[in-house]
C-alpha cells in the first residue's frame, strides 16, 4: 500500500514579485517602419528588440569584426551618419538601416607572385588616384583611422606609412560606403598591409634561430618527458615554473639555460 505524502503548508514556496525596472521606450524607424525600443541599447539590440533576427551583419558585438556596419540620420538633421550596430546607441526618432556587405571591388592576386614595389598596388587598385582629399572617409571610419592620410601614403608609394596608420582597421567598409572616388580604402589597406608584414618588415632573426633550433629536434627529449608526465604533475611544473618578471629588460634569461 502506497502513502501519499501530504504537503506541508510551512513548505509553500512564496513567489516573491521581482521588482521590474521602468524601461523608457523610444520610437526608432528600421529600414523606415517604426519601433518603439528600450532607451540605451545599441543599434543592433534595439533591432533585435524589434523582431529582427541578425544572420548576416552581426560577430563579435564588441566592436571588432566590422560586420555591422549601418547608417542612420537623426531627425531635422540632412547629414546622412555611419556607424557600428554594436557599439552606437539609439536616439529618439533615429532612422537605421543596416548594411552588412558593401559591394566594393577587392582586386584578385596571387600574392606569392607580388613583390614590395608600390607599383604592385598602383596596377591591382588604379582607382587609387581618383581620391579627391575629400576627407570623408576620415569621417566615416568607426575606429578614428586617419583613413585619407592613409591613401595619400598609398598614393605616395609609402606602403609602411599606409599598413602603420590603418593598423585598426576592422574592414567595415563605412569609409567605402562615403567615398565619392569610389576607393574600396579597406581592402587596399588589407594588401598594403599583407605586403609590409611580408616583404618590407625586418625578419625576426630570433624567431628564425629558435624554429631552426625546433626543427633540428634540439627540445625533442624534453617535450617527450612532458608528455609522459601525470596531468597534477604537469600543472605543478607549470605553476612553479620560473616566469620572466613584467619588469625584465632586453638581458633577462631564466636560472636554467639548458633550453636556451
Ligand atoms: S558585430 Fe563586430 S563590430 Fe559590430
Amino acid at each position: 500500500m502506497s502513502v501519499k505524502a501530504k504537503k506541508s503548508p510551512t513548505k509553500t514556496k512564496v513567489r516573491k514579485e521581482r521588482e521590474v525596472p521602468e524601461v523608457k521606450l523610444i520610437p526608432v524607424y528600421v529600414m523606415g517602419k517604426r519601433y518603439e525600443v528600450p532607451e540605451g541599447l545599441t543599434l543592433m539590440k534595439a533591432m533585435e528588440y524589434a523582431g529582427y533576427r541578425f544572420i548576416r551583419g552581426c560577430g563579435c558585438r564588441g566592436g571588432t569584426c566590422g560586420a555591422c556596419g549601418t547608417v542612420y540620420r537623426k531627425p531635422g538633421d540632412y547629414k546622412l551618419q555611419v556607424a557600428l550596430a554594436c557599439q552606437k546607441t539609439v536616439e529618439p526618432d533615429m532612422y537605421i538601416t543596416q548594411i552588412p556587405f558593401f559591394p566594393a571591388n577587392r582586386a584578385q592576386y596571387e600574392f606569392a607572385e607580388l613583390t614590395s614595389a608600390p607599383e604592385e598596388v598602383f596596377k591591382l587598385y588604379p582607382e587609387l588616384f581618383r581620391c579627391v582629399a575629400c576627407n570623408a572617409c576620415t569621417k566615416a571610419c568607426p575606429q578614428g583611422i586617419q583613413v585619407m592620410d592613409a591613401i595619400s601614403a598609398l598614393k605616395q608609394g609609402n606602403i609602411a606609412e599606409a599598413s602603420r596608420l590603418s593598423f585598426e582597421c576592422i574592414q567595415c567598409g563605412l569609409c567605402t560606403s562615403r567615398c565619392f572616388g569610389e576607393l574600396a580604402q579597406y581592402h587596399m589597406f588589407q594588401l598594403a598591409r599583407r605586403i609590409y608584414g611580408a616583404r618590407i618588415v625586418p625578419r625576426a632573426e630570433h624567431l628564425a634561430d629558435m624554429v631552426k633550433a625546433v626543427n633540428e629536434g634540439k627540445y625533442d627529449n624534453i617535450l617527450n618527458e612532458l608528455k609522459r608526465v601525470k596531468k597534477d604533475e604537469l600543472t605543478k611544473l607549470y605553476q612553479e615554473r620560473e616566469e620572466e618578471p613584467v619588469t625584465a629588460g632586453e638581458d633577462w634569461r631564466p636560472k636554467d639555460k639548458t633550453y636556451l
